[in-house]
């Protein structure tokens, strides 16, 4: 299946959920290759890949090295699970919310990728994907998160109780609307 038929998958369900899916099309290509850029190089093991939709970011972490049996995809959309089945048949699928992510055990986790309607969840939610993803890392974890908006998308106070400090790409005018990647890091306290 072309991952070009996902737009009339993702505006079906965008139509049906739109506080879950949160955003007016799928991830572009330039955005998915820089949320991937970020990767860090220096690490090994698993890549957690939360809100996957129909696989935009998905396709970009598999092209950018990651081996499918090392990289999990979460998605809440049953639709988009089914997707992600079909597309991908050898990466690990869970469809689960993201914030139960700890329930699963994994650990040694190279990096957590989210394509997640994060401004838009409060937070408790916020702390809660957080906080499993930072367990499931470990101190020197990088959490991937791209907006559209021109702050940060974890709240000020979320980031001051998990003492997050975070680095920020430049506006990728080539996603619709345009978009940051902002990645994530506890920092040394
Ligand atoms: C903005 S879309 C991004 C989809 C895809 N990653 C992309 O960039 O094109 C957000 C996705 O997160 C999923 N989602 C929302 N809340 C979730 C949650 N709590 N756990 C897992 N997935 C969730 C939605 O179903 C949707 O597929």
């Amino acid at each position: 299946m072309s991952l070009q038929s996902g737009l009339p998958l993702f505006l079906g369900q965008l139509i049906r959920s739109p506080q879950k899916i949160s955003a007016i099309a799928p991830s572009s290509v330039a955005l998915a290759r820089r949320m991937a850029m970020e990767l860090p190089q220096d690490r090994s093991g698993p890549v957690v890949e939360l809100g996957a939709g129909t696989g935009k970011i998905t396709q970009a972490l598999l092209e950018s090295g990651v081996t499918p049996k090392d990289l999990h995809a979460f998605e809440l959309n049953e639709e988009f699970v089914d997707r992600l089945h079909t597309s991908f048949p050898d990466i690990h699928v869970h469809h689960n919310k993201a914030q139960d992510m700890g329930q699963l055990g994994l650990n040694n986790v190279r990096a957590v990728v989210s394509g997640l309607p994060f401004l838009s969840m409060p937070g408790s939610i916020q702390i809660a994907i957080l906080r499993a993803s930072f367990r499931a890392m470990g101190p020197d974890g990088v959490y991937i998160q791209f907006t559209y908006g021109p702050k940060s998308p974890v709240q000020e106070r979320v980031a001051k109780a998990l003492a997050l400090t975070y680095t920020k790409s430049e506006t990728i005018w080539a996603n619709l609307p345009p978009a940051r990647v902002y990645s994530f890091r506890r920092s040394m306290v």
